[in-house]
């Protein structure tokens, strides 16, 4: 990977031609003790995963399609701001390397103009309340172009060629977000989730706005507030309330 410039994150690498999901791979790789860092990259999935049990669309090298072990020494119920880290990590990454300006919907999904150019999916496995290891899932819409992408994907997801008209190398992109990854994650060892909540704040495209969330309690209205200081999002409803979303699916208005 040229360009790594990280101790640990992507050292440990396994390069795959096909697999279904990198999760799964990386998940067998940790429980046979893998070290923090190790990565598992895949030219092409069968059966990409995406949230709320969705398909990820993983065409052959057309994109990103990765995942990272982490071993963080913390109590399960921090496993959120590792998600929320992540986006942050990826979209500098993004930024940096192509210029294009991507931004965060809460919590972690990476949109360009409205669409969707990257997802994160983090799995955490927990032993005694305690985090065991987290699967950084990482997705992102690389060099796919605009006929390729299935048309139901057309209006609500895009792919970094089609957003900066030019050829980017997964290569250093890859590189690029192990860097950052392995930057923050150190800030946040060190100084715990403050500093990563206001780089999150930064790129967030969901502050401010007027959200729909939908949780399996149902849907709830208003507009995005803040970030609290677990990561969940605040949002005022039009009779004043103040709601705490810990969990659940953000449209913006
Ligand atoms: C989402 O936005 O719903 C999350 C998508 C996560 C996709 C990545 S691609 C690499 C890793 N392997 C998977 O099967 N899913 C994640």
């Amino acid at each position: 990977l040229e360009g790594l410039q990280t101790k640990s994150f992507g050292r440990h690498l396994n390069l795959m031609e096909v697999t279904s999901s990198t999760q799964e791979a990386a998940r067998l790789l940790a429980e046979e003790g893998a070290p923090e860092g190790t990565l598992v990259i895949a030219e092409e999935q069968t059966g990409g995963r995406g949230r709320q049990g969705k398909r990820w669309y993983s065409p052959a090298r057309k994109g990103i399609w990765m995942s990272l072990l982490l071993r963080p020494q913390r109590p399960l119920s921090f496993a959120p701001q590792l998600t929320l880290l992540t986006a942050v990590a990826v979209c500098r990454a993004i930024r940096k390397v192509t210029g294009v300006d991507a931004g965060i919907k809460w919590p972690n999904d990476l949109l360009v103009q409205g669409k969707k150019i990257c997802g994160i999916l983090i799995e955490s496995v927990g032993e005694d309340e305690r985090i065991k290891y987290c699967i950084a899932g990482i997705g992102i819409d690389v060099n796919v172009e605009l006929e390729e992408l299935p048309t139901e994907l057309h209006t609500v997801a895009t792919s970094l060629k089609i957003e900066s008209g030019q050829t980017q190398s997964r290569a250093t992109l890859i590189s690029a977000v192990m860097n950052e990854l392995e930057q923050l994650y150190n800030l946040y060892e060190e100084e715990g989730f403050a500093p990563i909540r206001h780089l999150w704040e930064a790129l967030s495209v969901t502050l401010g706005k007027r959200v729909t969330v939908k949780t399996p309690r149902g849907e709830t209205e208003g507009t995005a507030e803040a970030l609290d200081e677990t990561g969940a999002l605040v949002l005022l409803d039009d009779t004043g309330n103040i709601i705490t979303i810990f969990s659940g699916d953000v449209q913006l208005a």
